[in-house]
């Protein structure tokens, strides 16, 4: 078995920062050592990585993508193999993709064609949450058999998306009662969809079509509203665990935050875009290219009633939010984007950053919003010890598969389609966007996967994960 020795770094964790060495053998860290302690001791390895001046963290992992998913009319352009490449080129080493299940289909069957899609196409390690968007009595029965038998223990539910993936609040409260039952975690959508579809419609026929009314017909007051019912629901079943996703607006922090205190399961997670575009700079550009920022819950307004950034940064900060994924779900602009000339209801939702999310919120560090070691938590730990990869994943110990990002915080990272872009779209979401700090090195399960600014891994080497119950509560 190859030995590898990671040399001269600064090792971040959640609760600090150390000057040690890491010895992997084969896929997994085998020792730490303190600085000059592996030289004293003569320990050797196959290949040695120079990472003086770097920090040496724990591979990020996005716990939300959509790769190939059929939606608005079309399908996510990333293939598994084209994702998860991207993906290891953006310091990640793990992703938790969605399967599908719609109304009328079957759970096992959706779940199974996941496997069909990822299986053997995988630059890295994946594992699933299952969406179910028709729950029925055999879904229900479904999902305990995914959490006893397929290590699938988180379903996403929605209520946003009418006629889609959309769930009642009876249907809700079936699905949490079966998850207060198997002991899943509910992942929640959460937009009032019935009152969204209204509002859309009204837009529509007072001629308001261009990308921006996508944001006007999404008020961040149902965003909260569906929250705040979510977490009701949830306290209903029994305390159930509930995880808000793609979290964009201070009013569903607040529910959150309140749920939180009062001493309920809840947890959420926000993505980048949430973070850094807004409505003005992004989805009123001018003509129709606000549609590459289309997605659902729409980007928020800097003249909101709120100030969703500052309040999410600082959710971040006090652990209101304990993770930060990307909701990777792309489109290119031709053919795709497209279909919604004319009505902005017919863009696909979705926006692709899969490669960037490490990138983007190191610039939080850099700018002071949150700390390095808060980086790799909300990044790469807490991920693994929500839904129940940990200590596996998410961390540099013995024992731990060697999945590692080595990072150049001297060095400047351009975003853009003639930059650095990887992904399968035809534009990227964050053109333009310069920030501090680098990939420099990537490894998944000992392979070096990125280097010297080249991919060196493979389509395959991905394995399925099956997780456990979330360690967050287990
Ligand atoms: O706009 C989005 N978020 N697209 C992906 C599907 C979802 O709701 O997560
Ligand atoms: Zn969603
Ligand atoms: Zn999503």
């Amino acid at each position: 078995m190859a030995r590898t020795l990671i040399k001269n770094g600064t090792v971040v964790s959640p609760t600090g920062r150390h000057d040690q060495d890491v010895l992997i053998d084969g896929e997994t860290i085998v020792a730490l050592y303190a600085r000059g302690q592996a030289d004293a001791m003569g320990v050797t390895a196959d290949k040695v990585i120079d990472a003086k001046g770097k920090y040496v963290v724990p591979g990020g992992i996005d716990v939300h993508t959509h790769m190939e998913l059929p939606f608005g009319g079309t399908a996510a352009v990333d293939t598994f193999e084209t994702g998860t490449i991207a993906a290891a080129w953006g310091g990640v080493t793990t992703i938790v993709d969605m399967a599908l299940q719609r109304y009328n289909e079957n759970v096992q069957l959706g779940l199974a064609e996941w496997h069909r899609k990822a299986g053997g196409n995988c630059a890295i390690d994946y594992a699933f949450h299952q969406i179910i968007g028709g729950i029925d009595e055999q879904a229900l029965k479904d999902m305990t058999y995914l959490v006893d038998h397929e290590g699938v223990t988180s379903f996403k539910l929605f209520m946003a998306y009418p006629g889609v993936f959309y769930s009642d609040d009876g249907q809700i409260l079936r699905a949490m009662q079966t998850a207060a039952e198997n002991g899943a975690m509910i992942m929640m959508h959460a937009e009032n969809g019935i009152a969204i579809d209204v509002l859309v419609q009204q837009y529509l026929a007072r001629g308001q079509t261009d990308p921006k009314y996508h944001s006007y017909s999404r008020p961040s007051l149902l965003e909260g509203e569906a929250t705040h019912r979510a977490i009701v629901l949830s306290k209903v079943a029994g305390n159930v665990p509930l995880y808000i996703v793609h979290m964009s607006a201070s009013d569903a922090l607040n529910e959150v935050a309140a749920a939180q205190h009062e001493g309920l399961n809840v947890f959420a997670e926000t993505c980048p875009q949430y973070l850094y575009m807004t409505l003005e700079d992004h989805l009123a550009r001018p003509g129709f290219e606000g549609a590459k920022f289309v997605c659902s819950p729409p980007i928020r307004s800097k003249h909101d009633h709120h100030h969703h950034h500052a309040d999410l940064w600082k959710g971040l900060r006090m652990n209101q939010l304990a993770i930060i994924s990307t909701d990777h779900c792309p489109f290119c602009m031709k053919d795709q984007k497209e279909l919604g000339l004319g009505n902005f209801s017919k863009i696909p939702n979705g926006m692709g950053g899969v490669e960037h999310r490490m990138e983007l919120i190191y610039q939080g560090v850099v700018q002071g919003e949150i700390s390095l070691e808060r980086w790799v938590e909300t990044c790469a730990t807490t991920p693994a010890r929500m839904f129940g990869m940990y200590p596996q994943k998410g961390i540099i110990a013995p024992g731990s598969d060697a999945d590692i990002l080595v990072w150049d915080p001297t060095k400047k990272t351009k975003i853009g389609i003639n930059d650095k872009h990887h992904m399968n779209m035809d534009h990227s979401s964050w053109e333009g966007f310069e920030v501090d700090g680098k990939v420099d090195t990537v490894l998944s399960r000992g392979m070096v996967v990125v280097e010297n600014d080249s991919f060196k891994g493979r389509k395959g080497h991905g394995k399925y994960i099956k997780r456990s119950l979330s360690q967050y509560l287990h």
